[in-house]
Parts: C-alpha cells; sequence; structure tokens
C-alpha cells in the first residue's frame, strides 16, 4: 500500500462539519485530493457516500489511486483543475459534501520533482500540470522587473520584493539559475542579514508568490468557489481549508456574501443592504487546530476551515 507524506490537516473537523450523518447518502468531491487523506477518512467513516476525487497533478494522483484503490467503485478519479470541473459539471447528480484544501502537499516538495522545495536541486518549474503554461522560470525570465516585483509582493505579501525581483532576473541572465535551490540562494543574498536568521527561509514568500503566479491560484479560487456553489445540491455543503491570509480573505468574503452578510469596507460607513442570503455559514468564526494536531503536524499551524450550507429550495 502507498505510505503518504502528507497528513490530513483539520480531517476530524472537516468530516464533523461536512458529514456529520454517518448513514446518509451522499456524492462527496474532493476538489483537492492530492494523495487522498481526506477521501480516505471520509470513505472510511461514511460507508454509504460515494466520492469524486479531483487533483490538477498527474503524479500526486497516481499515488491517490494506489491508496484508495480499495474504496473503488465507490471512488471516481477525475485530472482537472477545479475551476474547470466544476465550469463543466453535468448536473444530473449534483454533489452533496464539496471539500477544497488549498495550496500544495508535502509530497510536492518532497517527491514531486516539480521545484517546489527550495533546498531541492530541480528544475524550476512548479506547474501542477507541467505539460501547459509557463513555468516559474519562464516568469522570472518573461516579466518585466517591476511586474516580478509586485508579484512577488502581491501574493508573497514580501516586503524585500524590489531588492529580490532584480537579483533574481540578473542570476536568470547570467545562467546562475536554473534550479529551485539556486533560486532560494539569490533571494536570501538579495535580503539583509536580519531577515536571513528569522523563523521561516528567506524565499518562503517568494516561493509562496511565484507558485501562486504559476498556478494562478487566485483566479482559479475565486472562479471555483463560485462554480462549486453554485452545482452544490440544495441543502449541501461547501468547505474550505486555507493556509495564508490572502486565500482566506477571499473565502471569508464569499461564504459572507453567500449568507448574506455584506462586508463592510468602511467601518464608519452603514453597511449597504444585505443580499438575500443563499446559504447558512456553518462556521461563524473559522475552525483551526488544537495543539495536539499543531505539535504532531506543524503546517497545520496556520490552516483555517470554513464551511457554508446551501440553503434549500423555497418550494420543495
Ligand atoms: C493541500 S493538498 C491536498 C491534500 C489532501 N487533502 C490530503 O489529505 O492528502 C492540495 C492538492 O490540491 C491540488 N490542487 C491545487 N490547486 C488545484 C486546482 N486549481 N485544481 C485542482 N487541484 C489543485 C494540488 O495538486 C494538491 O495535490
Amino acid at each position: 500500500m502507498y505510505e503518504a507524506v502528507h497528513r490530513p490537516v483539520l480531517a476530524a473537523e472537516a468530516l464533523r462539519l461536512l458529514a456529520p450523518d454517518a448513514q446518509r447518502e451522499a456524492l462527496f468531491i474532493d476538489a483537492t485530493t492530492g494523495e487522498g487523506g481526506h477521501t480516505e477518512l471520509f470513505l472510511s467513516s461514511r460507508p454509504r457516500l460515494t466520492a469524486v476525487a479531483l487533483d490538477a497533478d498527474r503524479r500526486i494522483q497516481e499515488k491517490a489511486k494506489e491508496r484508495l484503490a480499495r474504496f473503488l467503485p465507490r471512488v471516481t478519479f477525475v485530472r482537472a483543475w477545479f475551476d474547470d470541473f466544476f465550469a463543466d459539471y453535468p448536473l444530473e447528480r449534483r454533489p452533496d459534501i464539496i471539500l477544497f484544501d488549498l495550496g500544495i502537499s508535502v509530497f510536492h516538495y518532497e517527491r514531486s520533482g516539480g521545484g517546489f522545495s527550495f533546498a531541492k536541486d530541480e528544475p524550476l518549474d512548479m506547474r501542477l500540470n507541467p505539460s501547459s503554461g509557463k513555468s516559474a522560470a519562464d516568469l522570472i525570465s518573461g516579466l518585466s522587473e517591476r511586474e516580478l516585483a509586485d508579484l512577488i509582493f502581491r501574493y508573497g505579501e514580501e516586503r524585500y520584493s524590489r531588492s529580490i525581483a532584480p537579483a533574481l532576473q540578473a542570476a536568470f541572465r547570467s545562467g546562475r539559475l536554473k534550479t529551485a535551490r539556486e533560486a532560494a540562494e539569490v533571494v536570501a543574498q538579495a535580503v539583509p542579514p536580519a531577515y536571513r536568521r528569522g523563523r521561516l527561509h528567506p524565499a518562503t514568500k517568494s516561493f509562496q508568490a511565484l507558485r501562486m503566479a504559476v498556478n494562478d491560484e487566485p483566479g482559479r479560487l475565486a472562479r471555483a468557489l463560485n462554480g462549486a456553489f453554485s452545482v452544490l445540491n440544495p441543502g449541501g455543503v461547501l468547505g474550505v481549508i486555507s493556509f495564508h491570509s490572502l486565500e482566506d480573505r477571499a473565502v471569508k468574503r464569499f461564504m459572507k456574501a453567500k449568507a448574506g452578510e455584506r462586508h463592510s469596507v468602511n467601518k464608519y460607513r452603514p453597511r449597504p443592504q444585505a443580499a438575500a442570503a443563499e446559504g447558512e455559514l456553518l462556521t461563524p468564526k473559522p475552525v483551526t487546530a488544537g495543539a495536539a494536531e499543531i505539535k504532531e503536524n506543524p503546517p497545520s499551524r496556520s490552516a483555517k476551515l470554513r464551511a457554508i450550507r446551501k440553503k434549500k429550495n423555497e418550494v420543495e
């Protein structure tokens, strides 16, 4: 059996919130299956559930197929971007439960060969689907210095983006930048020494920004949330686990808007009239990991789970 390297985050909480009834028949879509940690827990704890296991990355999906083989034919695998999948969703059978566990997996850092880890001598690629689109190296060489700095600032919230962008481009031009490890070294040399001694590796935020841009993570998330909610069965639930503030902000705004709460831009102005609610928030505050989970699985420290239930049709 396949031994996964990624530990599913907030898994028990997601199961309790999204599939509380152990005997209910339901269709579950895991929009970000990865190595299949959440899908495995859902299928093994809820015997009447069937699942569609989706991922954009063929390499990791092969591992999930191995791990989840014992559940066939209760699970179907689809390789697609989640926004495209929900845009083209055939509506004959609407899903009752949809889960997104955003970002990438430990597998990507340790076993994919895709250039996600700054410790590895792998080509600086970062594409979840390496057969289309631009790699991280293409972005560094193809963008203007200003565009690259803006991207690193916006998606990585990296305050040294203005010195990192020209350093990356100069290294690329001189042929010194081929691998992920070399890129991380260039970033480390471009920031002040005190920053290098911080808790995070100095390239963490730049790598996050490049990966988000390469895979159009913000655009895909916005489209997918809308698409997923609209195909969801009335009464069905949508859960999203996010790992950084940019993602969590997008998820929170989306869910609040669907629940009829308007985001207030200015606290001194009256809130605009709330829109009609299409759903009910199941998590007024996000669910976060407890001390025991954080100790066992440190990446869970920054995870936030939010969930919303789609309203039942009025006429039923
Ligand atoms: C955090 S991992 C999921 C881990 C999984 N829940 C588990 O327990 O093993 C996120 C997964 O989503 C996939 N992914 C990220 N963005 C995607 C997108 N836009 N469309 C489809 N899959 C995506 C990644 O390839 C990765 O395997």
